[in-house]
């Protein structure tokens, strides 16, 4: 047999074979990464929607938290990773989007370099407080800080997390730089927030319900146009007299780029049927989530999703002092 004839034909079983593996998609474990510490939105968000899907596809999502950079650690990591469907990550408008305008060097496109599979949960953003923090209500907050400045910790997830990204607005809109304090997830934030080791911080709402119904903390406003069902008392930015600061984030899952589409259409399959799933509605509205609307789901809104938020953010914190 020719030489060629050997290679194509081997290249030929190869194709075979792949095909034949994305057809019997998955037959292990999947890993499914989280670039935040355990505890914080995108890691509650991602178990919550990764147990249901693990049921739908019949093997276990493992969730690794891999920690960094405001999650460009764990998004360069996925991005390289082999594109069988076994490594996904929770990626959001922060790795997504955000990092783009932040991170000159980045090491992947959040548009070019992942599959995307849909959005799992929007979150919208509130203003947090330490529960001992003077003021009481946001026109007091935006005083407090512009009087105590130089003196106030602002707690956050690292370079273009959504907890920095959403601060650097509010700071930049109130015109001020308090001391900006990283971690490695918001989860370990909250808890400094509840020790009163920081000041203040711009959290996604689902980090942030049970801690402000607690009293362990002060939400002073949630910067979207209508008030969360599952913090009723909490006014809105408009109603506290910020109306321009309206933002909220998203928490979305992806797949390294050239998984394989069959392996696609059952991730994307297994994520719309987890968001149908009364018990999972009912755990992420509990936390304040919007869950994605049918018109909103797969991949195609998200892909559209990430180049809209990189086009908005990136204008804005080049722009904002940060
Ligand atoms: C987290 O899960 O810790 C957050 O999504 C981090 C962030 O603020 O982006």
């Amino acid at each position: 047999m020719k030489i060629a004839t050997a290679v194509s034909a081997g290249l030929f079983a190869l194709g075979l074979a792949g095909s034949a593996a994305a057809q019997d998609y998955p037959t292990r474990n999947i890993t499914l990464i989280v670039p935040f510490a355990a505890g914080g939105p995108t890691d509650v968000i991602s178990r919550i929607v990764g147990e249901h899907m693990a049921r739908t596809l019949g093997q276990t999502i493992l969730i690794e938290n891999v920690v960094g950079a405001g999650g460009t650690t764990a998004s360069t990591r996925a991005a390289r990773a082999a594109n069988d469907g076994y490594t996904l990550i929770t990626g959001h408008m922060g790795t997504h989007a955000a990092s783009v305008g932040l991170y000159p060097n980045l090491a992947y496109n959040p548009s070019t370099d992942f599959e995307p599979i849909g959005v799992a949960a929007g979150t919208p953003i509130v203003i947090l407080g330490r529960k001992d923090l003077p003021p009481k209500d946001l026109k007091e907050f935006i005083a407090y800080l512009k009087a105590n400045e130089a003196k106030l910790n602002q707690a956050h997830a690292g370079i273009a997390s959504v907890s920095h990204t959403t601060c650097v607005l509010l700071n930049s809109i109130i015109g001020i730089k308090p001391v900006a304090v990283p971690f490695n997830g918001t989860g370990p934030a909250m808890n400094a927030l509840i020790g009163g080791q920081v000041d203040y911080m711009c959290d996604q709402i689902v980090n942030t319900t049970q801690q402000i119904q607690g009293g362990l903390i002060k939400g002073y406003a949630i910067a979207t146009a209508a008030r969360n069902p599952a913090l009723p008392d909490l006014p809105t930015t408009k109603e506290a007299g910020l109306p321009e600061y309206e933002v909220s984030a998203w928490n979305a899952l992806f797949a390294p780029k050239g998984t394989p589409k069959p392996v696609l259409d059952k991730l994307v399959a297994a994520l719309d049927k987890a968001l149908d799933d009364e018990s999972v509605r009912k755990r992420l509205l509990d936390l304040g989530s919007d869950i994605p609307g049918k018109d909103r789901r797969g991949p195609a809104p998200l892909a559209a999703l990430v180049k809209s938020e990189v086009a908005r953010w990136t204008p804005i914190l080049k722009g904002a002092a940060n």
